[in-house]
């Protein structure tokens, strides 16, 4: 048997290999997380998974506007509520997703005619409700969520933009600042992660919320990745631009979806997309925020949202570990502090 080096003996006595994620990510400052589903708290085996893995979780669709307020003034809190107690038992972080975005809303806000102060009071209500219900609870927010047009680059045509005009996003801002002046605010959007048109309007975006002084202070890369991802390098500069603009930036819904019936080929390189991820979140310090959208097969969004892919998180429909669960551990052992004493280890 080859001995162990000095090198690998320091890791292995540092942190034993069966540590859960949420241990080995604690260890570092990271929240690692994952999107949840106010009915499935109930399922025994889901939140023991839940529970041990992770020191995060954002609602998946118990916050958004369709299920808090159905009807106009009422407002529905039961399956969030469940998540936020559920979270707090367990020393678990909550994201909150989201207050403004242009699906899962209510039939009265998707048809509804207001003049511009009734819209205006109809958001500002929203956002005070809700924020005011979890002031102190939930860490941070998305406040506004996929504002920004896949053509166009300009802001997209909600209901939002047509009743409010492009102000709709400050005042949104300020009134989730209002509610909970504690909170961190986020612009939250996909396919915004690399470097190109849609990543640079959302970085306009952000420079020009911060330069008005509007409260915003970070920005949530969803990281839906597919097979052909941006690379780590365009993701890393456009990371590093919002930091300049003195913003958080936080990964809010990974998966990566595959082409199913998944090879273990396939498998293995998502893996290595899961672990380069999280790596660029430990090297930044303003982005210690890594939340999966699901952390099963068997729930997760994306065999419905994109047909013939799938596979996309980090336990499989049985709850058992993929190689991307063992990549993100594995990632979280490294200890930078012996990577840099020995600068010559792998
Ligand atoms: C998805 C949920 O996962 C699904 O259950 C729901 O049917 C549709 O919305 N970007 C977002 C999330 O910001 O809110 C979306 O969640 C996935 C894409």
């Amino acid at each position: 048997m080859k001995l162990p080096t000095l090198l690998t003996m320091c890791a292995i006595t540092t942190v034993s290999a069966d540590e859960p994620l949420r241990k080995l990510a604690d260890a570092h400052g990271i929240k690692i997380g994952a999107a949840v589903k106010g009915r499935l708290m109930s399922d025994e085996r889901y939140t023991a998974v839940l529970a041990r893995e992770f020191n995060a979780v954002t609602p998946e669709n118990d916050l958004k506007f369709e299920r808090v307020q159905p009807e106009r003034g009422k407002f529905t809190f039961e399956l969030a509520d469940g998540i936020v107690a559920f979270a707090e038992k367990n020393g678990m972080a909550v994201r909150g997703h989201a207050f403004v975005w242009h699906r899962q809303q209510p039939a009265w806000i998707m048809n509804g005619e207001f003049s511009k102060d009734e819209w205006r009071e109809i958001l500002e209500t929203h956002i005070r409700t809700v924020g005011t219900r979890y002031r102190g609870k939930i860490v941070q927010w998305d406040v506004v969520n996929e504002a920004i047009d896949d053509q166009t680059h300009g802001l997209r045509e909600s209901v939002w933009l047509k009743a409010l005009g492009p102000e709709y996003i400050e005042i949104a801002f300020r009134a989730a600042h209002a509610a909970d002046p504690e909170a961190r605010l986020f612009y939250n959007d996909y396919s915004g992660e690399g470097l190109g048109k849609k990543s640079d309007a959302i970085y306009e975006l952000a420079r020009d919320l911060k330069a008005r002084g509007v409260p915003i202070h970070g920005i949530g890369l969803q990281m839906h990745l597919t097979e052909k991802p941006p690379t780590i390098g365009a993701m890393r500069t456009n990371m590093d631009r919002l930091i300049e603009l003195g913003l958080e930036v936080a990964v809010t819904e990974m998966d990566v979806r595959l082409k199913t019936p998944a090879t273990e080929a396939q498998l293995a390189w998502q893996a290595e997309c899961y672990r380069d991820v999280l790596a660029l979140c430990m090297e930044k310090k303003r982005s210690g925020t890594f939340v999966l959208w699901g952390f099963t097969d068997r729930y997760s969004w994306v065999p419905t949202a994109f047909k013939g892919t799938g596979a996309a998180l980090i336990f499989d429909e049985n709850f058992s570990p993929k190689p991307a669960y063992q990549a993100l551990a594995g990632q979280l052992r490294r200890d930078e502090s012996l990577s840099k004493a020995h600068p010559h280890s792998p």
